[in-house]
C-alpha cells in the first residue's frame, strides 16, 4: 500500500524534475549536493513479514535471473549463498554499497524503490537433500496445449527477481546478486524488463503493457479482506518454513504484435472486453465499475463478449481462483523475420498455484479471444519464502 502512496508522490516530483532538470542543462547550476528526489529516495523494507517485491508497485526496471546450484554444491553452500544474497539485498535496499566489492554503479544513486526477491524452484529440494521440505504447491505446473516453452530458459534451482526505479540501481543489484553466486551457483537464464518510469503521466494510473491495455485494474487489493488468504501462505501453513511466503508463476509471453496492430480499435477492445482508452468495461461507466455480463446490444449480443479475455478470467468464472499479477514489459530486439521480440514477463503471486494460475490458464488454454496473439514461451514456479526478521536471512528456516 506504501509504494501505491510513493508512486503518488513520485507522479508530482517527477513531472517537477523535468522542469528543473532543463533549467540546469541552460544555466550551469552550481554542482553542490541537493536532496535526492522522491523516485530516487523512495525505499522499499527488506526485514519484514513478507518478502519485498510482492505487494510494491510496479517499478520502472527488472531483472529476472534463474541460478542452478553448480556441481557438488549441496545444502551448507546453498545456505551460505542465502545468507550471502540476503546481506547484500539489505544493503542495496537501504541504497548503501555491497558488502563485497561493490562495483560503484549505483554510487550517485539512492535506493530508488529496489526490491530483491528469492525464490526456490522444484529442482533445488532434489539437489540439497530436502525433498521432505518441498511443498506439494511446487509441483510442475501441467502441460497446456498452447504452450511452446523453451526448456533452457524455464525453471531453475533458484529464482531472483530484482526491481527498481533505476536502470543503473537495478543493474547494479543484478551484478552484485550474480558476482555472491560465486562457484555455488551458476546462472541458467535471465530475463530484463520495464514498466513506466514514475512521473511519466500527470498522475498515477494502471500501467499499460505493450498491447496498449491498462493492465492490473482488477488485481487483489491488499486493503481486500481476502488478500491475504488468496496471495499468502498462512502463518500457521505448510510447510511450516513457507509460512507468510507466496508462489510465483513467471511466464514470458510473447505478444504477436505485428498480428495484435493490425486489428481495429473496436476488435481489440472486444478481445479483451474493456476499452482502450480508460480500460473501462464494455458494459460502460469507468476503469473501476463493476464489468456487467448480461448487458447485450440492439442485436441481442453479449456486449462483453463471451470469450474476452477479461469476462473469463474473472475469480467468479473460475471457482474464485484470483492471483496477483506484477509484471514487466520486455522487448528483446527483433527476429530475423523482422517481429519484434517483446511482450509480457508474466509474474503473478497466490497462496497456491492450483487456486491461482492453474485453473484459469487451464481457462484460456481452451482458447479465449487473446491466445490469437500471444505464445507462451517460458514457464517458472518458485516458492517465495516470508520475509526475513532482523538478523535472519531469506530460506533460513529451510536451510537450518
Ligand atoms: C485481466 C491482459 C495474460 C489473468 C486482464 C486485463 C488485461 C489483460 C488488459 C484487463 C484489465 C485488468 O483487470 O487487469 C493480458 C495480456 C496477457 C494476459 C496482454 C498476455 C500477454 C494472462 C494470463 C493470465 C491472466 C496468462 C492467467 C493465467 C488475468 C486475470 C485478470 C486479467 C486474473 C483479471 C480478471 C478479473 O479479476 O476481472 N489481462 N493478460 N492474464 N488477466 Fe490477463
Amino acid at each position: 500500500i506504501s509504494r501505491r502512496a510513493l508512486i503518488g508522490t513520485a507522479g508530482a516530483t517527477g513531472l517537477a524534475l523535468g522542469a528543473a532538470g532543463g533549467a540546469v542543462g541552460y544555466a550551469a547550476a552550481p554542482a553542490e549536493a541537493t536532496p535526492l528526489t522522491s523516485v530516487g529516495s523512495d525505499r522499499a523494507m527488506f526485514h519484514g513479514k513478507h518478502q519485498p517485491g510482492i505487494t510494491d508497485g510496479l517499478q520502472a526496471r527488472g531483472h529476472l535471473v534463474a541460478f542452478d546450484l553448480a556441481a557438488g554444491a549441496g545444502r551448507k553452500e546453498a545456505a551460505a549463498l542465502l545468507r550471502r544474497w540476503s546481506a547484500t539485498a539489505e544493503r542495496l535496499m537501504a541504497g548503501e554499497a555491497a558488502p563485497h566489492g561493490d562495483t560503484d554503479v549505483a554510487r550517485d544513486a539512492g535506493p530508488s524503490s529496489l526490491t530483491v526477491t528469492f525464490g526456490f524452484g522444484h529442482s533445488f529440494f532434489g539437489r540439497t537433500g530436502l525433498e521432505k521440505q518441498r511443498p506439494t504447491a511446487l509441483d510442475p505446473l501441467p502441460a497446456f496445449s498452447s504452450d511452446r516453452l523453451d526448456r533452457s530458459r524455464s525453471d531453475g534451482d533458484l529464482w531472483v527477481q530484482i526491481g527498481a526505479n533505476d536502470a543503473l540501481v537495478a543493474f547494479h543489484a543484478l551484478r552484485a546478486i550474480q558476482k555472491d553466486a560465486g562457484s555455488a551457483a551458476r546462472v541458467r537464464w535471465q530475463m530484463n524488463g520495464f514498466n513506466r518510469s514514475p512521473g511519466a503521466t500527470a498522475h498515477p494510473m494502471t500501467a499499460r503493457n505493450l498491447m496498449g491495455q491498462l493492465d492490473g485494474t482488477r488485481n487483489p487489493k491488499p486493503a481486500d479482506a481476502d488478500f491475504d488468504r488468496r496471495i499468502f501462505v498462512p502463518a500457521s501453513g505448510e510447510p511450516a518454513w513457507m509460512a507468510n511466503g507466496s508462489y510465483a508463476v513467471v511466464r514470458r509471453i510473447r505478444m504477436l504484435l505485428d498480428d495484435w496492430e493490425k486489428l481495429s480499435l473496436p476488435a481489440q477492445e472486444a478481445v479483451i472486453g474493456r476499452r482502450k482508452a480508460d480500460g473501462a468495461p464494455l458494459s460502460g461507466g469507468g476503469e473501476t465499475t463493476p464489468m456487467d455480463l448480461e448487458k447485450a446490444d440492439a442485436k441481442g449480443e453479449y456486449v462483453v463478449p463471451l470469450n474476452a479475455h477479461a469476462r473469463i478470467t474473472r475469480p467468479d468464472q473460475n471457482g474464485g481462483a484470483a492471483m496477483l499479477r506484477r509484471p514487466f514489459s520486455y522487448h528483446d530486439g527483433i527476429d530475423a523475420d523482422g517481429t519484434p521480440d517483446a511482450g509480457l514477463l508474466f509474474i503473478c503471486w497466490q497462496a497456491d498455484p492450483l487456486r491461482g494460475f492453474v485453473p484459469v490458464q487451464r481457462k484460456l488454454d481452451r482458447g479465449d479471444a487473446l491466445s490469437k496473439y500471444i505464445r507462451h514461451e517460458t514457464s517458472g514456479l518458485f516458492a517465495v519464502p516470508g520475509g526475513a526478521a532482523k538478523g535472519e536471512y531469506v530460506g533460513q528456516r529451510l536451510l537450518e
